[in-house]
Parts: C-alpha cells; sequence; structure tokens
C-alpha cells in the first residue's frame, strides 16, 4: 500500500496565489512543513506525494492527455509508434514516460534539471526509461548534447513542465534542436501562453513557432490540466506538431527582436 500523506492548503484568504507561489502544508509526526508547489526537490524525496497532491487531490490528467493525442496524431499520419525515439523534457518521476511505455514508444530518454527527479523515477517507475540525463538544457556540456544527439530522437515531450518559472524558451529551444526533420513534438501549455497579451519569452516562442514554416501542428486542444486548490478548473492546451524543417539557431533571437 502507498504510504498517505497529510496535506493541509492554506486557508481561503491565502488563495488566488499565484500557480508559481502555490504551496500546501505537509503534516508529519506532528511538525507542520511547508512545501511550495515548486519545490519538487523536496517533494520527490517522499514517494508517492508528488502523485498524491497533484494526480489525486488536484486531479492532473496531462500525461494522459497529452499521450493520447500524441497516439491519435501518429495514427492519423500512419506513422510507427514502435520505432519513435523519444525525449522527454521536465521527465520528473516518470509519469509522462509510463504513458509512453504503454503507447509502446522504442526509446524514452528522460531529462530533467534535478537530481531528485532520476533518483524519483527510477526508484518509483524503473522500467520506463532507456536513460535519464539531469541536465540545466539551458547550458548543456558538450559531452552531454553529443550523447543526446546519438540518440536520433525524432520525439520530444515535455508535460507540466513549460513556463511558469520551470522549463525557459533557451531550455525548450535546445531540446527541439535535438529532435530530426518529421519528429514529433508533443507538449502542454497554459491557456493564456496562446493569447497575445502574454509578453512572456516562452509564450512568445510558442506562437511563433506555431505560426512557423519549421512544424505543422496537428492537434491543439483546450482542455482541463488539473485544478487549483480552490477547486477551479486550470485550462491548458495540449499541442502535438510535427517538425517540418530545421529550425534556424537564431531563432529565439528573431522571435526577442520581433517582439511578438
Ligand atoms: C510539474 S513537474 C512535471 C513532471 C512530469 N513531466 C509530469 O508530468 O508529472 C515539472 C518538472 O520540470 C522540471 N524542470 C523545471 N525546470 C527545468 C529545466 N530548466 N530543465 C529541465 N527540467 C526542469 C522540474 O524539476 C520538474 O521535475
Amino acid at each position: 500500500m502507498p504510504h498517505r500523506y497529510r496535506l493541509q492548503f492554506p486557508a481561503a484568504q491565502e488563495h488566488n496565489l499565484d500557480q508559481d507561489q502555490a504551496y500546501f502544508n505537509l503534516v508529519e509526526d506532528g511538525t507542520q512543513r511547508k512545501y511550495l508547489f515548486h519545490d519538487y526537490d523536496r517533494i520527490y524525496t517522499k514517494p508517492g506525494l508528488y502523485e498524491q497532491l497533484f494526480y489525486e487531490r488536484l486531479k492532473c490528467n496531462s500525461p494522459q492527455k497529452v499521450a493520447k493525442l500524441l497516439e491519435v496524431s501518429l495514427i492519423a499520419e500512419w506513422a510507427n509508434r514502435n520505432e519513435l525515439r523519444v525525449l522527454d523534457l521536465g521527465a520528473g518521476n516518470g509519469m509522462m514516460a509510463e504513458q509512453l511505455r504503454n503507447l509502446g514508444v522504442a526509446r524514452i530518454v528522460g531529462a530533467d534539471i534535478i537530481p531528485e527527479a532520476r533518483e524519483a523515477a527510477y526508484r518509483d517507475r524503473p522500467y520506463v526509461y532507456d536513460d535519464y540525463v539531469v541536465a540545466d538544457f539551458t547550458d548543456l556540456p558538450e559531452t552531454v548534447t553529443q550523447d543526446l544527439i546519438e540518440w536520433r530522437f525524432d520525439c520530444l515531450t515535455s508535460v507540466a513542465a513549460l513556463g511558469f518559472g520551470d522549463i525557459p524558451p533557451l531550455a525548450f529551444f535546445s531540446a527541439l534542436k535535438l529532435i530530426e526533420t518529421n519528429g514529433w513534438v508533443a507538449f502542454n501549455i497554459k491557456e493564456t501562453f496562446l493569447d497575445r497579451s502574454d509578453r512572456t519569452g516562452f509564450s512568445r516562442m510558442v506562437r511563433e513557432l506555431i505560426f512557423s514554416e519549421y512544424m505543422d501542428v496537428h492537434i491543439l486542444e483546450r482542455y482541463t490540466h488539473r485544478l487549483s486548490m480552490e477547486g477551479v478548473p486550470l485550462k491548458y492546451y495540449a499541442l502535438v506538431g510535427r517538425l517540418t524543417a530545421a529550425i534556424p539557431d537564431d531563432f529565439l533571437d528573431r522571435v526577442e527582436a520581433n517582439g511578438n
């Protein structure tokens, strides 16, 4: 039986915190400790806590949703999923990789910025990853880049990890550059990231990519990613695309310069 944790959410007057300031209290042995939702290093060290918080209590279903839409796109294009070599960025403890394993893809390499994520993935889902890289994708060492190139990835997934102080544009771009032309991209983003009023770098990059000649969008679906602490559905877009040409190295600089 998985261990059950005692979680307490803040009182109502503290609600409406930004998504990256949200927190809960973990009560253990009579002691209450505050955890930010983004304290992944601390959360992953406690087996089952991540799942209990995000997947049970807050009803996150994004790995299932993004994996399902990837599957639908592959079927529509008569693409062979059994040959897919996937880089899973912001992999955490393997929730997305578990879905990809169920899909029957050939290879899955996880990538995350914190070692606690890899430790938790190997502890909780030892059967899902062929390899797992702990690295900062904004500043990849040359040796790591070379190792990753050798995997010849033709699919990038990134679930519940883009924007909001998690994966920045440069890290996502570095991962995209590792995907072969005709390869697939499947990720989710908060709905406001597609809104022109959102001026953050990540949002501008994704909008530019969607309308670029470097990617065809196969599916863009609005759905409920999870509930907020107040029980309000948080709306996200799941996107599945296919790379149509090599993305130029100065793509991000151009996005910056355009100010879109
Ligand atoms: C909410 S978790 C999502 C984990 C998993 N994909 C899932 O769906 O359950 C976000 C993950 O992104 C990772 N992350 C944050 N910034 C990152 C970065 N710059 N590069 C790689 N991973 C990052 C975090 O360490 C964390 O494991």
